[in-house]
């Protein structure tokens, strides 16, 4: 496996008014590895993954994919590019179906490669991506019940398939264990594991366990700047992650 970057951004800056935040990131994200972003809330973390993702532009500085810049670029250009994402809430359709909702987010992605294809040839496409992502995501018995119906871990499962569904070559997970209980924090975090031969993946998350657990690289990040960037044993080491981050982590944590 190589090790040169699929993604690079230089000195990524964005500001909201008199705000800034994500300033001056420098951060790259090598092919197949859990490349987790650290730190407290509002440290800029799904900030940075909007920049990434394309959906906000930056206010300085470049994010490069493949050595090509997004910028200019729309969201679904950027998709098709190979970068997915998913969003701190969930954005699944609760009246639809799973198999229904993979349906909608493959179609995302084989809309443009098989353009001229006959519809019903696409549509049988489009419906086999729909299966295989959730036979990947443990959620194939669960095709034909309404996302509605389903558990919040189950939901946050199937907002990964979606993801898998536009068939990313980078997933951007913002914070996809928010709001579980520990078995269902387990279960997805067992899923993301078992995704780390086949996917590259950037993953905002609080749950440390499931951030040493996971991660190739940790980036740790604190009003906006990168506080420290290395592979997980280093983060896990580092006395100014746990002063800065823990510390601040742990007083957020017993206010
Ligand atoms: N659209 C926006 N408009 C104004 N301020 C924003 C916007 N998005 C984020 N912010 C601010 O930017 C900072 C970083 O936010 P965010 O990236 O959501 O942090 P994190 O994900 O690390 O909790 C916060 O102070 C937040 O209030
Ligand atoms: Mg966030």
């Amino acid at each position: 496996m190589s090790d040169e970057p699929i993604l690079v951004t230089h000195g990524l800056t964005r500001r909201f008014g008199g705000l800034v935040a994500v300033n001056g990131v420098d951060f790259d994200v090598r092919p197949g590895e859990i490349h987790a972003i650290l730190g407290p809330n509002g440290a800029g973390k799904s900030t940075l993954i909007n920049l990434l993702s394309g959906e906000i532009p930056p206010s300085e500085g470049e994010v490069l994919f493949h050595g090509k810049p997004i910028q200019g670029k729309s969201v679904r250009q950027i998709a098709h590019m190979g970068i997915g994402r998913s969003h701190q809430k969930t954005n699944i359709f609760p009246r639809l179906n799973c198999l229904q909702n993979c349906e909608l987010a493959a179609r995302i992605h084989m809309g443009g490669v098989f353009g001229s294809w006959r519809s019903r040839q696409r549509a049988r496409a489009v419906s086999e991506r729909a299966l295989e992502v959730l036979e990947t995501c443990h959620l194939i018995h669960r095709a034909h019940t309404p996302a509605a119906d389903m558990s919040y871990g189950e939901q946050r499962q199937l907002q990964i398939a979606m993801v898998l569904a536009t068939a990313p070559s980078l997933m951007l997970l913002d914070e996809p264990m928010a709001g579980m209980g520990r078995d269902e924090t387990v279960q997805v975090t067992e899923l993301l594991e078992s995704l780390t031969d086949r996917y590259t993946l950037v993953l905002i998350e609080h749950d440390m366990d499931s951030v040493f657990r996971l991660a190739d690289r940790i980036t740790v990040m604190v009003d906006g700047c990168v506080l420290e960037s290395g592979p997980t044993e280093q983060i896990r080491a580092s006395e100014k992650v746990r002063d800065v981050y823990l510390g601040r982590h742990h007083e957020e944590a017993s206010a």
